[in-house]
């Protein structure tokens, strides 16, 4: 971790109405870095992922982004056609249901290659070529390149999600609960590939989990959240060996050891 943060956030909160999706929330992630964001369900990690995602727009406070340029600019003051460019360009989202992230109905190739176009590509053997690398490194045969992702099992699915979002080498991915809708033995398959192409491609990655081994496997640093606050930061082998809020050492309790 060094020089200067690709992310920072600063006293965010949201509010819907009266009820708080999150508060007082402030941190910052640098290049190459996996930090998790881990609690309950309804603490506020969706919130806060959407939030400094450009999804949502926060009731106060602020997220910063720091551009290819060097420049650090604030969301907020980013125009629709910037937002979008940098959601197509530099950031990547994994959602937990890859129907979210993909194109169903169109080739595994296309939505891989889709990415690309919008980055300015029109190449087709290379937008072809390229595609077909990244079938593979997410381990899809290039048999089913022209096959829709309708006709996938759901660890296919997720993995072609993960190819369409690597393939314009984005700064930093955003992750909900990634792994969340696949079966146990798949989950372990997708995490493995995960953890090796965040380390191979140096992403700093915001990954939102209520699994702690999910955390411990992939993320560096992790944030604690209850009732929309983060109650407890810090390394994430830190904060699973030695967890220092009540509510934290409560979680970590909860997990079988292995
Ligand atoms: N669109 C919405 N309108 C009103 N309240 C919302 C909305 N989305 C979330 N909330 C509320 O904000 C709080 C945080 O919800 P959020 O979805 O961020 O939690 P989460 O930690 O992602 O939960 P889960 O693990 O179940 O996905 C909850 O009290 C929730 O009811
Ligand atoms: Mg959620």
């Amino acid at each position: 971790m060094s020089g200067e943060p690709i992310l920072c956030v600063r006293a965010l909160e949201k509010r819907y109405g009266a009820r708080v999706g999150c508060t007082d929330v402030s941190f910052d992630v640098w290049s190459g870095e996996v930090m998790a964001i881990v609690g309950e369900s309804g603490s506020g990690k969706t919130t806060l992922l959407n939030c400094i995602s450009g999804r949502l727009p926060p009731s106060s406070g602020g997220v910063s982004y720091r551009m290819r340029d060097g420049t650090l600019r604030d969301l907020a003051e980013l125009g629709e056609a910037e937002r979008r460019f940098l959601m197509r360009t530099d950031w990547g989202f994994v959602h937990q249901n890859p129907i979210d992230g993909l194109r169903m109905r169109v080739s595994a190739g296309a939505n891989v290659g889709e990415r690309l176009m919008a980055v300015g590509e029109r190449h087709y053997g290379r937008i072809r070529g390229a595609a077909t690398d990244w079938l593979g490194r997410v381990e899809i045969d290039a048999g089913r390149i022209d096959d829709q992702p309708v006709s996938f099992s759901g660890g296919m699915r997720q993995r072609l999600q993960i190819a369409r979002n690597l393939v314009t080498h984005p700064r930093l991915v955003f992750m909900d609960e990634p792994t969340g809708g696949l079966d146990v033995s798949v989950q372990a398959r997708v995490l493995d590939l995960l953890r090796g192409l965040v380390a191979d491609l140096g992403l700093a990655v915001i990954i939102v989990t209520h699994d702690l081994a999910v955390a411990r496997l992939l993320s560096q640093r992790m944030m604690v959240m209850k009732s929309g606050r983060v109650i407890e930061a810090g390394l994430t082998d830190r904060v699973l060996d030695d967890p220092r809020h009540a509510y934290t050492q409560l979680l970590v309790a909860s997990i079988p050891e292995s």
